[in-house]
């Protein structure tokens, strides 16, 4: 696996990879890598002809008061994985190569999609999707990939980027892969390690709560403010959680529906303890055969 930590070794790396014509697909990443991410390297692998991860905790989509400095940084075990993987490249940039100084107070230039980067977890991280719209934009530009992996986990980045590659012409198809869940059925997360044994079966709420929405919805009930009620009672048994929010929203604009009448998406997100927590599930209408 050839280790980039230049823009410039980047480039060089991914157009060698590119050369004859070759798919190349890149895996965007904070580190801290789990089974979710190797499910995405995987994907690349069998949709590409060669795979580049990077490997950035991203300063710009960290709030003031959010874990930027105690994100887990296990760099040399990530690259032990990645290499088991069979990754041909890996982008590590330190933060200075890729904002001009590690503050990044030198980025003045930015990408942001309007409106659906104010909502869901936009709404209670406020600038989170304009550092990661922005990083993102970086990293195509630098890595030229046919195609980008992303986990469904993160179901309001996967729609804001999407928004944001047919808005501004990128040529890189955006690959959204499905959550990947630990044996209990918690969404696998890098924020799960901050987790003591207490908290990690208080987290369970989250799934909890979908399961039961998604229940209702099998039972035949459509009305969105009926399936919230239902889920939310799982949060007021679990009262120590702090729930930030429970939608059920258009996949696409994000904006909350009243019906479940076509595909939908069913978002959570919650503070147990101060580790913020997100998990969502898909209802998807069965079309009646006519
Ligand atoms: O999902 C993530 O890990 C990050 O938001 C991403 C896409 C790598 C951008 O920093």
């Amino acid at each position: 696996m050839k280790i980039c930590s230049t823009i410039a070794e980047a480039r060089a790396a991914c157009h060698a990879a590119r050369a004859g014509g070759q798919r190349l697909g890149l895996v965007p990443t904070m580190g801290a890598l789990h089974e979710g991410h190797l499910s995405l390297v995987r994907a690349a692998k069998a949709q590409c002809d060669a795979v580049a991860v990077s490997i950035f905790v991203n300063p710009t989509q960290f709030g003031p008061k959010e874990d930027l400095a105690k994100y887990p940084r296990p760099f040399d075990r990530d690259c032990q994985l990645l290499e088991k993987e069979g990754v041909g490249i890996l982008f590590a940039p330190p933060a200075e190569e890729m904002y001009s100084n590690s503050n990044s107070n030198n980025q003045i230039t930015w990408v942001l999609v309007e409106g659906l980067s104010e909502k869901l977890d936009g709404r209670s991280r406020p600038g989170h999707f304009r550092g990661v719209t922005t990083i993102v934009s970086k990293l195509f530009h630098i890595v030229e990939p046919e195609a980008a992996f992303f986990g469904q986990k993160d179901a309001a980045q996967l729609a804001v980027i999407r928004r944001m590659v047919r808005d501004l012409n990128f040529a890189v198809e955006i690959v959204g892969c499905p959550i990947v869940r630990e044996p209990d059925g918690l969404a696998m997360s890098s924020r799960n390690a901050y987790l003591d044994q207490e908290e990690r079966s208080r987290a369970l709420v989250l799934q909890h709560s979908l399961q039961r929405a998604q229940q209702e919805f099998q039972a035949g009930e459509r009305s969105a403010a009926k399936l919230i009620s239902a889920a939310k009672e799982a949060f007021r048994r679990e009262p120590q959680v702090k729930l930030d929010y429970f939608e059920i929203v258009d996949p696409e604009t994000l904006d909350p529906v009243e019906q479940v009448s076509q595909k939908t998406l069913v978002a959570v997100a919650a503070y147990v303890g101060a580790t913020r927590l997100i998990d969502n599930v898909v209802l998807e209408p069965r079309t009646e055969a006519c």
